[in-house]
């Protein structure tokens, strides 16, 4: 039966940069609704216009705006054996959701990986965060710079900031994952779903570990 990874961790923690390395190795789709929700602000579409506002300002989007998002994009074929959800859910009301939605759909109850760092270490994480704007490549201008200032080094693409990566902007979005995310770590515990990893060793023993935890779990 095909299984729902879910990468969960306070902003900066490595989500997205991990989750592209196992779905990767997996074979299977990494779905950031971060990603989702800035693509549809760069497109100025109508969900993008209420999203960019809310992500901006580093508040969450609202739940029943995003969960159907979430809902559409797992029922693409590309999900029949699994994917990983990165950025959802963040809510306990998303959780619910999610649940009754991967019940209706016929799949396993999801595995949550939770990559744990202390909030505090993270603002150096994201103010140093540039990105490729066309391959979604992630860089760090402290600790993995790209060979050539604001280059990518994978296919020579620009490397951005996003909007949401300024100080004011990061304290509202430890506030949020304070206030409305870290609930989850007990609600998947409860369901005996969740496994801890460390967030703070080098990307590619994290990777090691998070693959080692799915297969651990049979997931593979
Ligand atoms: P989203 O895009 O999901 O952002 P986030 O949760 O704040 O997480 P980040 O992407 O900032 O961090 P990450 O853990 O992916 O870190 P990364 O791997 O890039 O959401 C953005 C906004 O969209 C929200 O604020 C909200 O408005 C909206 N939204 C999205 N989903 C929503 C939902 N479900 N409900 C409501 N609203 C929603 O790494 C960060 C940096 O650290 C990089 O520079 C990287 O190179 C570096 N790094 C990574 N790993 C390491 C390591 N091991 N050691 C040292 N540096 C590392």
């Amino acid at each position: 039966m095909a299984q729902i990874l879910i990468f969960l961790g306070p902003p900066g923690a490595g989500k997205g940069t991990q989750a592209r390395v196992v779905a990767k190795a997996l074979g299977i789709p990494h779905i950031s609704t971060g990603d989702i929700l800035r693509e549809a602000a760069r497109k100025k579409t109508g969900l993008g216009l209420v999203a960019k506002a809310k992500m901006d300002k580093g508040e969450l989007v609202p739940d029943d705006v995003i969960s159907p998002i979430v809902e559409e994009r797992l029922g693409w074929a590309d999900c029949k054996a699994g994917a990983i959800l990165d950025g959802f859910p963040r809510t306990v009301v998303q959780a619910q959701f999610l649940d009754d939605m991967l019940e209706r759909a016929g799949f396993g109850k999801p595995l949550v990986l939770n990559i744990h760092v202390a909030t505090d270490s993270v603002i150096k994480r994201l103010t140093g965060r540039r990105t490729c704007q066309t391959c979604g490549e992630i860089y760090n201008v402290y600790m993995n710079p790209p060979r050539q200032d604001g280059v990518c080094d994978k296919d020579g693409g620009k490397l951005t900031q996003r909007a949401d990566d300024n100080e004011e902007a990061i304290r509202i979005r430890l506030k949020a994952y304070e206030h409305d995310t870290v609930p989850l770590i007990e609600y998947y515990q409860r369901k005996n779903a969740l496994r801890q990893v460390d967030g703070t060793e080098e990307p590619e023993a994290i990777t090691e570990r998070l693959l080692g935890v799915v297969k651990t779990d049979d997931y593979l």
